[in-house]
């Protein structure tokens, strides 16, 4: 039993920061350190890693070495290696790479998808169903990402009806699981909770992932508010970097020790091991050139006290 009474109390947790993270970056980082990085954090007990995407290196440069790093880091057994793809070719090339999970992603807010995946949402779907072909007989999962689910930089607030007839479209595809991404921080707790429980008495038993960034201080709180409604799996960033190149004002997800440390303080099992998680994310800085936005690692675990004081 934890705080929120009858909620689960184990949760599992998709690490981004090498996808989402790194996707943003202005400097590359360079693929040895990525595959370090990655080989490391499969060893914290992390559920699934987001590795790479295969998309146009024009549009998103700094993933340009998707093939050598998903081909060069260990595959850790019991860890799900996954890679956001936008279309057939994206799909091809994840394949020949022997991904374990693709990763289709279309914001339902028009303007955004426009922006990001340059294809209207009708456009988008369309190259899903051809990806779906694609991977009929293969042990390829499929995860299907509504994006801007809690509202778009561009169009505003989506209608759940909206989030619904997404999710709607990638099950009748036959797509395994689907996350809902707050592409921007626009998301708020009532509202997640709002929408994950429509979506999860729609489609009872369906395997949800939350995608929160951080933008507007309420991703943790927006963790919260999914689990109360029974969301088990979260997207989360080591040291809370990431955001979408092609969102204006768009930050960090929330933070993967961050909330690690708020699960575990709750009596929520991560299966993650936090120590190990901070001793990646004290590396990260050096790995992308700057500070990084996690909070735990700056103040230290909450049971790490401090020497009292002298008496004066
Ligand atoms: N992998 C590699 N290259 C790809 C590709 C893929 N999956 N899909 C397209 N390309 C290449 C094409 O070959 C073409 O190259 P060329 O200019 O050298 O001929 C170029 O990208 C443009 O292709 P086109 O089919 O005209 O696509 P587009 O310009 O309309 O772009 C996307 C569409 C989806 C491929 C591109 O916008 C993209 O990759 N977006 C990813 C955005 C993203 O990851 N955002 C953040 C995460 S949500
Ligand atoms: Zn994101």
């Amino acid at each position: 039993m934890n705080l929120l009474g009858n909620t689960p109390a184990r949760v599992h947790i998709n690490d981004v920061a090498v996808r989402d993270g790194f996707q943003s970056e202005t400097a590359f980082v360079p693929t040895e350190d990525k595959i370090r990085l990655i080989d490391r954090l499969s060893r914290t007990g992390l559920a699934k890693i987001e590795v790479t995407s295969f998309v146009s290196p024009k549009a998103i440069p700094n993933l340009r070495d998707a093939e050598e790093v998903m081909r060069r880091i260990e595959r850790r057994p019991g860890v799900v290696y996954v890679a956001l793809v936008p279309n057939e070719r994206g799909c091809e090339r994840a394949i020949a790479c022997g991904v374990d999970e693709i990763n289709l992603v279309m914001s339902i807010g028009e303007t955004h998808n426009l922006a990001n995946m340059r294809m209207t949402c009708a456009q988008s779907l369309e190259q899903f169903r051809r990806v779906m072909a694609l991977t009929r007989g293969s042990p390829l999962r499929v995860n299907g990402t509504v994006a801007t689910a809690f509202g778009c930089p561009f169009d505003g607030d989506q209608p759940k009806e909206r989030v619904l007839w997404a999710v709607g479209q990638y099950l009748s595809m036959g797509m395994h699981s689907v996350t809902l991404a707050d592409t921007t921080g626009m998301a708020h707790p009532q509202q997640v909770a709002e929408v994950s429980r429509a979506v999860l008495q729609a489609y009872p038993g369906l395997p949800l992932t939350l995608h929160f960034h951080n933008t507007r201080g309420m991703g943790l709180a927006n963790a919260l508010a999914g689990l109360s409604e029974g969301v088990v799996s979260y997207d989360a960033s080591l040291g809370g970097i990431g955001g979408c190149p092609y969102a204006p004002g768009a930050t960090g997800n929330i933070c993967t020790e961050d909330l690690v440390h708020m699960f575990e303080s709750c009596g929520v099992d991560t299966g993650v091991d936090l120590d190990a998680l901070l001793g990646c994310a004290r590396d990260l800085p050096a790995i992308v050139g700057h500070e990084v936005p996690g909070q735990v690692l700056r103040a230290g675990k909450r049971t790490e006290l401090h020497a009292r004081p002298a008496a004066a």
